[in-house]
């Protein structure tokens, strides 16, 4: 049996758009993306939504907005230790310098009781991750940064379909970012996207994506309709808006045929959502009897965890390395990855920052006793139980169950 890690379908719906998208020779960011973005908002729950070519240009963007809104190059935002390594570099190509704050290990998210004394006058944002869609604790976060008048950026690539006290993922904060990769629920193949109530917020993005230019319309009719554009000469002889380069910008846009691809999987998410869900919750409550040797996330009450993996890690007496069962489960065909690591202390590109090994201990743990694998909507009950035995077989191989 095999457990592959993420699965992807393409439904005839999206062949038909990607077709008539291919017939028309209408490929270039348009009508389809303005449709995913409506479509997109509409599910999360929020005014706008923003698409862009991957889940770290979505976390860059939303961070780079906030140069409009008051922050300077070199200031600094707040982010846990531990998060795949897309985080902490979105916050460098943003402009900013990252600072680091260490996480809980039983939600493996930013530990807020940590976050304050981490706080300097050069402080603009913190962000969030939700990892393997565990909501973080929104209310403390938000708590801290009203009173310290920060903005919050939700790092919600692994996200979707996560639900905080009521409340969609991705509304909790001033902006989300959401990776729509191949692996994620609703996918693009390739693709990021940015929700926010803001509308000011989304014209920036809008010209963030496109180089910074003047241009930031929710839809361009250039693009959508080939009309004529009023505002195109607005900024006076000799200059076109298209030219006219506001701030300095990235060039990100999503394409047609992705989009198209992310129309007709918004259709099944629900589907999607319930089926990874219970896979989910099955791994979850078959898991307990592994303890103490191995854990995994809890989800509360007040939550619902969206369901991107199902998180493994090893206990601190567990007499056998991460890797020892990795391979265990891989020869079994159950792709495995890595629980991230912790970025300022255990990823060499972020060495020059100056942490050093010891400064995030509960990162670093789960940096080296962490593993993932997948829940997605290819699985069903044979698989969670394939997957159980052969985590117990390896136990049994260690005499410990
Ligand atoms: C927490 C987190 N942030 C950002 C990203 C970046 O997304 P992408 O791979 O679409 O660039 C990912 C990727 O999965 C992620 O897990």
């Amino acid at each position: 049996m095999r457990l592959p890690f993420g699965t992807i379908a393409v439904s005839k719906k999206s062949r038909k758009l990607i077709n008539t998208a291919l017939d028309t020779l209408k490929l270039s960011s348009g009508r389809l993306v303005r449709e995913f973005e409506a479509g997109f908002a509409g599910h999360i729950g929020t005014k706008e939504a923003v698409a862009v070519s991957t889940g770290t240009d979505a976390d860059i963007l939303a961070l780079a907005v906030l140069h409009d809104f008051g922050a300077r190059r070199g200031d600094e935002v707040i982010l846990p230790a531990l998060s795949f390594v897309a985080t902490g570099n979105a916050v460098l190509h943003a402009g900013f310098k990252p600072v680091f704050v260490d996480v809980e290990r039983h939600t493996l998210n930013i530990d807020p009781k940590k976050i304050e004394r981490a706080i300097t006058p050069k402080t603009r944002a913190i962000m969030p991750v939700h990892l393997m869609g565990k909501p973080a604790d929104m209310d403390a976060i938000n708590k801290i940064a009203k009173k310290h008048k920060l903005f919050v950026v939700e790092d919600a690539a692994e996200a979707h379909g996560a639900v905080y006290k009521g409340r969609n993922v991705g509304t909790l904060g001033d902006m989300a970012a959401y990776s729509l990769y191949i692996a994620h629920i609703i996918t693009t193949i390739e693709g990021g996207i940015v929700t926010t109530d803001r509308p000011d917020f989304a014209e920036v993005l809008r010209s963030l994506r496109s180089h910074g230019r003047a241009c930031k319309c929710r839809v361009c009719v250039v693009n959508t309709c080939d009309a004529y554009c009023e505002k195109r000469f607005k900024y006076g002889e000799g200059s076109d808006i298209r030219f006219v380069f506001e701030r300095i910008g990235y060039s990100c846009k999503m394409n047609e045929l992705e989009a198209a691809v992310g129309l007709g999987s918004l259709d099944t998410y629900k589907k999607i959502i319930a089926k990874r869900r219970a896979n989910l919750l099955s791994m979850i409550a078959k898991f307990k009897k592994f303890e103490p040797w191995l854990t995994t996330i809890k989800e509360e009450k007040h939550e619902q965890i969206g369901p991107h993996a199902f998180a493994i890690i090893l206990g601190e007496k567990a007499p056998f390395t991460r890797n020892e069962l990795g391979l265990y489960l891989e020869k079994n065909g159950i792709e495995t990855r890595h629980l991230f690591s912790s970025m300022p202390t255990q990823c060499p590109g972020f060495a020059y920052l100056g942490g050093k090994l010891g400064d995030f201990p509960n990162a670093e743990y789960i940096g080296n006793k962490g593993l993932h694998i997948g829940v997605h909507q290819d699985l069903g009950p044979r698989h969670v139980d394939y997957f159980i035995r052969k985590t117990e077989e390896f136990l049994k191989g260690k005499g410990l169950f």
